[in-house]
């Protein structure tokens, strides 16, 4: 916590930089700052063998190979490529895209803008369950289909999709599988060799590494994945992606992914501690609150809870000694409630009057223990005021 601030609770939206990142990446920064493309001096291997270690990390962090790592600028390239990168490259008459209404913008908008160009794309709601499922997922597959996107985790409640069973159908229909794995990576088991899966969407500052940098894993082999370049220069990325590396960031990306990996089954279990903990005190003094998401099958970090009765608006104002989201923070200039909780069922009020809270690897109980007693008051308060 920063003397001062709110009480960090929105590491859904962006972490703090671990301080072994920044160790590792100021090198880089430094004496390391040739081009990885230079082909014809020390300062350009240097950084060409940080890059090479780097990949060579991260493939190893989602159980793939290096050669299928693509560094972009962050998660929301890394989807746009997938799907438009997909959808240019897709054979005549594969026209169609499959893809649910829980999933992030960065999705949902390079789905619109496929619409824009001719494409169909077919949104899945959620199931009763309150997940994309696979059954769903395989009745919209037609013969004109090429690509399925549904993302591991939700980011809003943190709820876990049946990522491996929507693989398998993919596979056995010849669609490619895009996820958006952003929120789950570093968290959870993840592992592209655990269940068929061909695009992958990570992103290094939901991991405590920098943000700016994130990566698309595209699978190699049979049968192949082909990819049309968004951005065109000088074939970087095996012309996937071109640009000068960002390689202190690409080093900041790895770093944090192998931190993440090391620590990730005692800070799951210390971090679903704290948010149970957080849970059973709000709803302890907020008795009618409701959860938000799958009860179970969820992120260990994210506690979406929505408050009948209280304006959502004067919530967040009572808040003020918190950081927390009212939906996704990509979006959180809009005052449009969640797109996520309205297709949960949700009314738009109670969409309003919900809050994600999201704990990370600095969060202690004292913080939570906080956090909750805030929140009890903040309700408290303004039901006195409505009644
Ligand atoms: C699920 C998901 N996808 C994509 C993004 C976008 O990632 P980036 O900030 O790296 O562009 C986010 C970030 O909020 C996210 O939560």
């Amino acid at each position: 916590m920063v003397r001062g601030l709110p009480i960090y609770l929105d590491y859904a939206a962006t972490t703090p930089l671990d301080p072994r990142v920044l160790e590792a990446m100021l090198p880089a920064l430094t004496g390391d700052f040739g081009n990885a493309a230079s082909r014809s001096h020390a300062y350009g291997w240097r950084a060409e063998a940080l890059v090479k270690d780097a990949r060579e990390t991260l493939a190893r962090a989602l159980g793939g190979e290096a050669r299928e790592i693509v560094f972009t600028s962050g998660a929301t390239e890394s989807d746009n490529l997938a799907l438009l990168g997909a959808a240019h490259a897709a054979g005549p008459g594969k026209t169609h895209v499959v893809t649910s209404q829980l999933e992030h913008s960065a999705v949902l908008d390079s789905a619109r803008q496929l619409e824009r160009e001719g494409f169909r794309v077919t949104t899945l709601p959620p199931g009763a369950d309150g997940v994309p499922g696979a059954a769903s997922v395989a009745e919209a597959i037609g013969a004109e289909t090429f690509l399925v996107s549904v993302m591991t985790a939700n980011n809003e409640t943190g709820t876990l999709n049946p990522v491996a069973e929507i693989g398998r159908v993919c596979r056995e229909r010849n669609v490619l599988f895009h996820t958006d794995a952003v929120q789950a990576f570093g968290k959870v088991p993840f592992d592209v060799g655990s269940f068929p899966v061909d695009l992958v969407s990570i992103s290094a500052h939901k991991v405590c590494g920098p943000k700016g940098i994130g990566a698309l894993w595209v699978r190699s082999g049979a049968p192949r994945v082909r990819l049309a370049p968004l951005i065109h220069g000088g074939g970087h990325e095996r012309g996937l992606r071109s640009g000068t590396l960002n390689v202190p960031a690409i080093v900041g990306f790895a770093t944090a992914a192998r931190l993440a990996l090391e620590s990730r089954v005692e800070e799951s279990r210390r971090v679903a501690f704290l948010r149970d903990r957080l849970q059973a005190a709000i709803l302890e003094a907020v008795p009618d609150a409701l959860l938000n998401g799958h009860p179970a099958e969820r992120l260990p970090g994210t506690l979406n809870l929505a408050f009948p009765g209280v304006d959502g608006d004067q919530l967040f104002l009572e808040l003020s000694g918190l950081a927390v989201s009212p939906g996704a923070a990509c979006s959180s200039d809009s005052l449009e409630p969640s797109h996520v909780l309205l297709a949960l069922g949700r009314s738009p009020a109670l969409a309003r009057a919900s809050i994600r809270f999201s704990l990370g690897r600095f969060t202690t109980a004292t913080e939570v223990d906080a956090a909750a007693a805030q929140v009890a008051a903040a309700v408290r308060k303004l039901r006195v005021v409505s009644r």
